[in-house]
């Protein structure tokens, strides 16, 4: 079943020159995990803003085609609606907190949704021990590190229960360990969850291990798409486009301009192999 389905998207935001998202179309099934990755400005944020309606209700521009979540054409559904369904994480988590307590911001979230007590109890819990933070429910945010406050961020929205989570480069403002513990998040919400994940993310060598598919932007369109081992064995594009290469593809690849593999995308132990190095 296709949780999503993008049919001829074109944005244009209001008095801009030229259109941020062009022609896309695309479906995503139930369950998968796909990374989005493409050069600056070419459309991965404009196209997440479509995912929960915030294009074209809250921006105002020129939208054209049709997008829709889990059933829900976003045209004819609210923000507040689409939110039920497609959670919407940015990157800098501060800019996403505003109460006083843990607790108080996973609540917060649903205070509007007339959800009960019972039931809203039960999933902040459930939430906050997801994310690492029943421990510190009484702290004040903003004492919380950036990992921290970005698994915040991630709780109040999954306290909404979406069935799809759209995370707009969730790291890139993290220290080291910070990123760890969010991408160790994004991953055990899509296995163990089964949440149907979209993630903008520069860690391309995350995105290799696992997102079931990537699709790679430039200039509002999708250029490339597919599994990530396909998507990365085509280095030259993702190099003119300015993508990050995975390290091991980095070294793949210059061994299969040598002719020493077949292709760039190989196994770490193939690596060796081609290097001549003792296998552990
Ligand atoms: N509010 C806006 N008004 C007008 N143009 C915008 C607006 N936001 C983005 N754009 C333009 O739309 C295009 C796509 O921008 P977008 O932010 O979606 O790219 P991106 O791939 O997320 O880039 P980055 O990697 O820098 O985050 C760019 O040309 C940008 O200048
Ligand atoms: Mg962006």
């Amino acid at each position: 079943m296709n949780i999503i389905e993008v049919e001829n998207l074109s944005f244009k935001y209001k008095g801009a020159g030229r259109y941020s998202l062009r022609d896309i179309t695309l479906s995503v099934k139930k369950g998968e995990f796909i990374g989005i990755i493409g050069g600056s400005g070419s459309g991965k944020s404009t196209f997440c803003l479509t995912l929960n309606g915030i294009i074209p209700h809250s921006i105002q521009g020129t939208f054209e085609g049709n997008v829709i979540v889990a059933g829900l054409n976003t045209r004819e559904h609210s923000v507040a609606e689409l939110s039920t369904k497609v959670g919407l994480v940015f990157q800098n988590p501060d800019s996403q907190i505003f109460n006083m307590t843990v607790l108080e911001e996973v609540a917060f979230a649903l205070e509007n949704l007339g959800v009960e007590r019972d039931e809203m109890w039960r999933r902040i819990k459930w939430a906050l021990k997801l994310v690492g933070l029943w421990d510190k429910r009484e702290e004040f945010p903003p004492n919380l590190s950036g990992g921290e406050k970005q698994r915040l961020a991630i709780a109040s929205v999954l306290v909404m229960k979406p069935e799809i989570l759209v995370l707009d480069e969730p790291t890139s403002q993290l220290d080291p360990m910070g990123k760890e513990s969010v991408l160790n998040l994004i991953k055990l919400l899509n296995k163990e969850e089964k949440i149907t994940i979209l993630v903008v993310e520069h860690n391309t060598e995350f995105l290799l291990e696992n997102a079931d598919r990537v699709f790679v932007f430039s200039d509002g369109k999708i250029i490339l798409e597919g599994k990530p081992e396909n998507v990365f064995e085509d280095v030259e594009t993702l190099m003119k486009i300015g993508v990050r290469i995975p390290a091991r593809i980095r070294i793949g690849y210059e061994l299969k301009k040598k002719g020493l593999l077949k292709r760039a995308t190989v196994s770490a132990k193939e690596l060796k192999k081609a290097l001549k190095l003792p296998q552990t």
